[in-house]
């Protein structure tokens, strides 16, 4: 027995048990449940702090599994899995109600399913086999965890097991596409460009990211620090700073680093850093792009922003 196939059997088996995992992917980490085990689901919703009628994402191990867990899953789902699995794309599909309970959907016959890129995440979900179904593993509305030590500063004893895969290689959450529809939409911008999506569709898919969409991660209060967050140009942040610390308010600052990658990796370990230092404003510049990763980072600044 190698010394990584311990923490992967006893994760198993809490999840088996109707427990809690933390887990790392490429995206952010993952608060793992058993996701055909409603008991498993209620307890995740609450340590989560989050609305029962929420849906969350259900992770395989394999691209096959998306017809095992997925219902009338049309042809352009499986053109973007096999393009994009493993990797941060999450498809929704008709659910199939003996595979995922409807605890995991907020009772919704859809389902959101992806595999992740993440040797640990993989080697979880090969061992499990079943689905597992995953938030973010930060509380309701909070800033997402990219690593180990984030699910546990944040959810503490409520999580039976945290499995340490190293900080997340991407950063920002998964891209999700709706394709239970006549044309594939996305609802949430992230980990996969756009212009990858069109070139693989062969043309840009509509976006439906807000409104009457039930998707928490498109409510505005989502990914918030304790602190205040502005959206401000870098040529700007020195003199709105001044402005605040004249006020007696203590600022952080968040630059933009040149490279798009950079920004998603260190966003949210950089959210978290400020809030640990007690900053009662966080001036932000978003990035300089908009396309590609840039546009998911510039999404979560603004939801950040936007929080109060
Ligand atoms: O990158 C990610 O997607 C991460 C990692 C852990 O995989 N997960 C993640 O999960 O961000 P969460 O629960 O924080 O966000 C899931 C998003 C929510 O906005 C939810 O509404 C949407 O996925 N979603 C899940 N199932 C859905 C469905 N059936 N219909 C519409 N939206 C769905
Ligand atoms: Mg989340």
């Amino acid at each position: 027995m190698t010394a990584e196939v311990g923490p992967i059997a006893e994760a198993v088996e809490v999840l088996r048990a109707g427990g809690l995992v933390g887990f790392p992917t490429e995206t952010v980490y993952g608060l793992g449940a058993d996701a055909a085990n409603p008991a498993a689901l209620q307890r995740l919703f609450a340590v989560k702090g989050r609305p029962t009628d929420h849906p969350v994402i259900v992770h395989v191990a394999r691209a096959a599994q998306l017809d095992e867990l997925g219902r009338d899953v049309p042809d352009v789902a499986h053109v973007l899995a096999t393009a994009c699995w493993p990797g941060p794309l999450t498809l929704v599909v008709g659910r199939r109600a003996d595979r995922v309970a409807a605890a995991a959907t907020g009772g919704r016959d859809t389902v959101g399913i992806r595999v992740p890129d993440h040797p640990v995440a993989i080697a979880l979900l090969d061992a499990f086999g079943g689905g597992i179904a995953a938030p973010s593993a930060n509380r309701f509305g909070r800033v997402s965890p990219t690593t180990a030590q984030h699910v546990r500063d944040d959810l503490g004893a409520d999580v039976d097991l945290v499995l340490d895969g190293g900080p997340s290689a991407v950063g920002v959450e998964s891209t999700i596409v709706d394709v239970t529809g006549e044309r594939p939409v996305i609802l949430r911008v992230g980990g996969i460009p756009d212009a990858r999506l069109a070139e693989l569709v062969g043309g840009r898919l509509a976006h439906r990211t807000s409104g009457e969409v039930a998707a928490p991660g498109t409510l505005p209060s989502h990914y918030a620090p304790n602190a205040r967050v502005e959206l401000v140009a870098a040529e700007s942040v020195e003199a709105r700073a001044g402005h605040l610390r004249a006020e007696g308010l203590k600022v952080g600052v968040l630059d933009a680093p040149s490279d798009a990658g950079d920004y998603a990796r260190s966003l949210y370990h950089r959210l978290r850093a400020l809030d640990r230092d007690g900053v009662d404003v966080i001036l932000a510049v978003p990035p300089d792009a908009a396309e590609g990763i840039a546009a998911a980072v510039a999404d979560r600044l603004r939801r950040a922003a936007s929080a109060r």
